[in-house]
């Protein structure tokens, strides 16, 4: 991409995210079969795809809901939050990871974050925890995993459950396993933008394959929808979350084809990761040994986040802090305490690209870029 460095560059426009659809070839006459069965809400299809993600995964315990959000809903329910509970949490992250506490009921409570990667760490959960909490709630921000081994230990001495937030984290992978096996609960999004979408999605592991009929009925109205559905009884208020058979059938295809895409991601965030420490005024994220991330976006740490920004844009690459700090929000003013690890890593951070749409040449001409300075 020699060109592009030249003294008129040709702009390449490297956005932070992009939507990964499998070949029309391959989902076009899938999608038409589905479309026109006349079984399009959820079905046997939705049911596969359970199925197929859950051997993909190496966990056969999942659930597919039309959200993450609404995945995370029934995992917090599941793990017995209940009006008034608290569930510590970490404000760094997108929104529905929190609000989803507060459909449940529940109240979070943050617990700081290591400024060395926007993750919670076991201490920081233990300072957290009180006689109210019943949950905790960790998320592998960018896809960077947690560090679960200690969170894991920590939870278990308190006799709480961990439900993870694995919205950037397909892929990834803690202590040779893929996430998706470490905790009883464990979240996917599907969304749009995330490494793998069925247009909007969401999937939750449970270790407790007790759970699952209970999780069936809360994401269908509370109905087993294998009951007669005249002598059926609800018994406890469930929701419109189920996964249809056209968003399944998506997944179903997806599943297919993601593997080369997930691979990317993480070549491109160890090809970052090796040499953007080399470039003065920039760190990256550390992360323990045992974390594989996915790598859904990278994370740059500068003191000078804004000209670094304007620096990117001006060469045409995308990147952006993608989320806004959610203790923030209005809506969760009741949680405000102090987070020094958090102010840190915020005032520090931005994302770029490093998904399967950077090639080679796109991430070097990205370092290219960073090495002239901002
Ligand atoms: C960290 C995190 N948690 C939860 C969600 C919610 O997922 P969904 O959009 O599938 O409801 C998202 C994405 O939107 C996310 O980035």
């Amino acid at each position: 991409m020699a060109n592009l460095l030249s003294s008129k560059p040709v702009q390449p426009d490297i956005p932070l995210f992009k939507v990964l659809m499998a070949p029309p070839a391959a989902l076009m006459p899938r999608l038409q079969e589905v479309l026109y069965s006349g079984q399009i809400s959820e079905g046997q299809p939705v049911a596969e795809f359970e199925t197929r993600f859950g051997e993909w995964l190496g966990n056969p315990h999942c659930l597919a809901f039309y959200s993450g959000t609404a995945a995370l809903h029934i995992a917090l329910l599941l793990a017995g939050v209940q009006r008034g509970d608290e569930v510590v949490s970490t404000a760094m992250t997108a929104e529905p990871t929190n609000l989803a506490i507060l459909h449940a009921g529940g109240v979070p409570r943050w617990a700081d974050v290591d400024p060395a990667n926007g993750n919670l760490t076991a201490a920081s959960i233990e300072a957290a925890i009180t006689p109210r909490t019943r949950a905790i709630l960790v998320v592998h921000y960018g896809g960077i995993p947690a560090p679960l081994a200690s969170i894991t230990a920590l939870a278990a001495r308190y006799g709480l459950p961990v439900i993870e937030d694995a919205a950037h984290a397909l892929g990834a992978r803690y202590a040779g396993l893929p996430i998706g096996n470490h905790s009883p609960f464990v979240m996917f999004s599907l969304q749009a933008i995330k490494h793998m979408t069925t247009v909007d999605g969401g999937m939750l592991t449970c270790a407790d394959a007790s759970l699952l009929p209970r999780g069936r009925r809360l994401r269908w109205f509370g109905i087993d929808r294998h009951a007669s559905r005249t002598s059926v009884d609800v018994t406890e208020v469930g929701f419109k979350y189920h996964m249809n058979n056209v968003n399944a059938t998506i997944g179903l295809v997806q599943l297919a084809h993601i593997a080369p895409a997930l691979t990317r991601h993480q070549d491109n965030g160890r090809y970052f990761d090796d040499i953007l420490p080399r470039i003065p005024g920039l760190s990256v994220c550390q992360f323990e040994p045992a974390a594989e991330p996915s790598y859904w976006f990278y994370t740059l740490l500068c003191d000078d986040p804004d000209g670094l920004a304007r620096h990117l844009s001006a060469h045409g690459i995308g990147n952006s802090k993608a989320h806004q700090r959610n203790d923030r929000h209005t809506v969760f003013a009741a949680s405000r305490c102090e987070l020094p690890g958090l102010d840190h890593f915020y005032a520090r951070m931005l994302h770029i690209p490093c998904g399967w749409w950077v090639d080679d040449a796109a991430r070097e001409y990205i370092v290219e870029v960073l090495r002239r300075g901002w």
